[in-house]
């Protein structure tokens, strides 16, 4: 039978509504400061498989454990020096650590029986105060279906889950608007496996040589996948104007000569501004007559990079 999908306010009362549901196993949707995430409680295996099944998300993907404060996201890895680091300069935040698991409470499904785990402090603030309601982390992966584009609002989370979820928790759109970038301890070698908002910039210039790990054989992170973050229609990149019969992302303001559906994700072409809008202009756009969708060349710079990283995975195959 197919589930009745309600979006709540982020009332006190409905905050304590959502931990209620959470303590008792369901699986609900919550904002964070990057997207929104499909949340459930990380102690519990059967919690976790309904969390891959509702996102059609293969078992061997780890999921990214959110704790309500640094000493004990810390306190479920094996502490390394860089950990402390980094994460008392970025977090609570759009960071995520990957490092050695401790022997604890986390379910193995949640870390696909690995012997790491990813781990973040979020700083959303209703996602924080739900934390606070709870005396057990939240795995939660994005609240999209397997390889589509993340939600950044409740409404685009009900597009995506209507019928699978009972809960969608509003807390406004995401501030970022991609996801955290992830960053790999596991080994000598600091990596990057995912870039986001925390560039790799920010990062070499606190822990020194960093590399971005985006050619390995073995993947390490989903968010690696070629063909990732993708919309329904086919995707053009790095494009210098509209023409015609598309639909364009600008980066910048429209050309007035351009007819046909379009959208700017900055007019005044802020880096920040446009990954804030990336995801849910798209969702728009992809609902437009037109075969494609072609995007306006955007900076690598910054958070440029992040939203480069994306789009090439959106254009993909
Ligand atoms: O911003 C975010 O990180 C959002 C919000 C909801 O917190 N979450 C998110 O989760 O993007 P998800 O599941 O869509 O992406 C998790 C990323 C994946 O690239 C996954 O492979 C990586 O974290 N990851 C998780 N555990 C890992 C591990 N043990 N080793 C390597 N990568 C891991
Ligand atoms: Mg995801």
């Amino acid at each position: 039978m197919k589930t009745k999908t309600v979006i709540i306010r982020n009332s006190k009362k409905n905050l304590e509504f959502v931990a209620s549901l959470l303590i008792k196993g369901e699986v609900v949707a919550i904002p964070t400061e990057t997207v929104y995430g499909l949340a459930g409680r990380a102690d519990n295996s059967k919690v976790i498989r309904n969390i891959y099944k509702i996102k059609n998300r293969p078992f061997s993907n780890p999921l990214i454990i959110h704790y309500k404060n640094i000493e004990e996201a810390l306190d479920s890895i094996i502490i390394d020096k860089r950990a402390k680091i980094i994460t008392s300069k970025f977090w609570p935040g759009p960071l995520t650590i990957v490092a050695r698991k401790k022997n604890n409470y986390v379910s193995d499904s949640a870390t696909a029986n690995l012997k790491t785990v990813a781990i973040r402090v979020p700083s959303h603030p209703d996602l924080k105060t739900l934390l606070h309601l709870l005396d057990f982390p939240l795995a939660a992966p994005s609240a999209n279906i397997y390889g589509k584009i993340s939600p950044t609002c409740a409404h685009d989370v009900k597009e995506e889950l209507n019928g699978k979820i009972s809960t969608i928790l509003d807390g406004g759109k995401s501030r970022i608007g991609l996801e955290s970038t992830v960053i790999d301890l596991t080994e000598n070698k600091t990596k990057i496996l995912r870039h986001g908002s925390i560039t790799e910039l920010k990062l070499k210039n606190i822990l020194g040589d960093i590399e971005y790990n985006n050619k390995v054989k073995k993947i390490k992170s989903p968010g690696q996948v070629l063909s990732h973050y993708k919309p329904n229609k086919k995707v053009i990149i790095d494009a210098k104007k509209p023409i015609t019969n598309e639909a364009w992302l600008g980066f910048g303001p429209i050309p007035k000569y351009f007819k046909g559906p379009a959208l700017s994700l900055s007019k005044n072409r802020c880096l920040q501004e446009a990954a804030k809008n990336l995801y849910s202009m798209l969702r728009i756009l992809d609902k437009k007559k037109s075969n494609i969708i072609v995007i306006q060349k955007i900076p690598k710079k910054g958070i440029g990079i992040a939203i480069n990283d994306r789009l090439f995975r959106a254009s993909s195959n």
